[in-house]
């Protein structure tokens, strides 16, 4: 898409992320745990702007060879428009960089749009978490190797 880019999540972008987060998720991060992140040294996080204004992030943390994605989401009005697909290969290219090997991530079983995406990718499903979530939701655990 014209004008899209991906970037480092920076201080300046927290507010614009929580508002994301806020739309998108249930429980989501306090601007604080938001910050932590950024000065994480096992932590990658990525923003996509057009013209300055955020319209979605993912976030994960890594280690030895393998990434765990802990939230990716998109603005609602930004939704069904290639961005998810965007930020997903901006992450794997900055992991691959990274020497990572292996992407995990939990997705709510009724979270289809989601996981459309992660199998568009080559995720593949691993296990089912059963009652994983606070609102006793089942997770599936995914995994991709890059
Ligand atoms: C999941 C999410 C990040 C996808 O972002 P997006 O920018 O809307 O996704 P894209 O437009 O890049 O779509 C990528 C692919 O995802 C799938 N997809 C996206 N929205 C979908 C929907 N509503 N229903 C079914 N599949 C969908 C499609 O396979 C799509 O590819 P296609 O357009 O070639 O068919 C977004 O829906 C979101 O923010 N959801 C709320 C937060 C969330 O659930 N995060 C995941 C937690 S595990």
């Amino acid at each position: 898409m014209e004008g899209l880019t991906i970037v480092e999540f920076q201080p300046k972008h927290v507010d614009a992320v929580y508002e994301i987060s806020v739309e998108a998720f249930p429980l989501p991060w306090a601007k604080e745990e938001l910050i932590r992140e950024i000065i994480n040294p096992r932590a990658l996080n990525l923003v996509a702007l057009v013209e300055e204004e955020v319209i979605g992030y993912v976030q994960c943390w890594y280690t030895y060879e393998d990434a765990d994605i802990i939230n990716i989401a998109v603005k609602n009005n930004w939704k069904s428009k290639g961005i998810g697909k965007v930020l997903l290969q901006g992450l794997i290219d900055a992991l691959k960089a990274k020497g990572m090997r292996n992407i995990f991530l939990e997705v709510r079983v009724t979270n289809l749009p989601a996981q459309t995406l992660y199998k568009s990718f080559g995720f593949i499903t691993l296990a089912k978490r059963e009652r994983y979530y606070i609102s006793g939701e089942d997770a599936l655990v995914m995994n991709l190797q890059i």
